[in-house]
């Protein structure tokens, strides 16, 4: 019989499959540009794609969540740090595609071509940032579990 907290339950995986699944690809295909500068202009050609399925997880999650609260479901504390850490993936989304992947881009070698200095700081941030959102995703994941 599909309830509503069922159909809430198969967005909330649906979303979470599509947001924590692409983001740990657009996480491989980094590490991959970190060991072959080649690779960053394919990597610069899917990561728009990449990022639009992490962004509709995203929307998918927190929509069916916040339905779960309308509906009833109550604040706990676990809860609460969950949706802290879904806030801190809202905030960093934005400044990864905002900020640090336009740095990355201009500052991009050519295929052939070694990383400049300038390439390869950027690198390491847009790494760090990516690793700490993709790091975030898995424990909330944890979280959602244990709730
Ligand atoms: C990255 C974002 C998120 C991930 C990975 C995630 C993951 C999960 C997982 C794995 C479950 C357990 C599902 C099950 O019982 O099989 C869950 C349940 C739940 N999540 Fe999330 N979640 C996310 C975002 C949110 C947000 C933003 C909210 C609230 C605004 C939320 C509220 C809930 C609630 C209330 C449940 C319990 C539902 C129930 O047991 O009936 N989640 N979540």
């Amino acid at each position: 019989m599909m309830t509503l907290s069922t159909i809430l339950l198969f967005v909330h995986l649906i979303g979470l499959a599509l947001g924590v699944g692409a983001s740990t690809v657009k996480l491989v295909l980094l590490f991959k540009c970190k060991s072959d500068h080649d690779f960053v202009s394919v990597f610069l050609k899917v990561i728009r794609p990449v990022t639009k399925v992490i962004i509709t997880g995203l929307i998918l999650v927190t929509i069916s969540g916040v339905c779960w609260i309308f509906y009833g479901y109550s604040f706990t504390p676990l809860l609460i740090v969950k949706v802290t850490l879904v806030g801190l993936i809202w905030i960093l989304g934005p400044i990864i595609d905002n900020v640090i992947e336009p740095k990355y881009k201009k500052a991009a070698p050519l295929p052939g071509e070694t990383g400049s200095y300038d390439f390869v700081r950027f690198q390491k941030m847009f790494l760090l940032l990516e690793m700490t959102a993709t790091g975030l995703f898995y424990v909330i994941l944890l979280i959602g579990v244990l709730l």
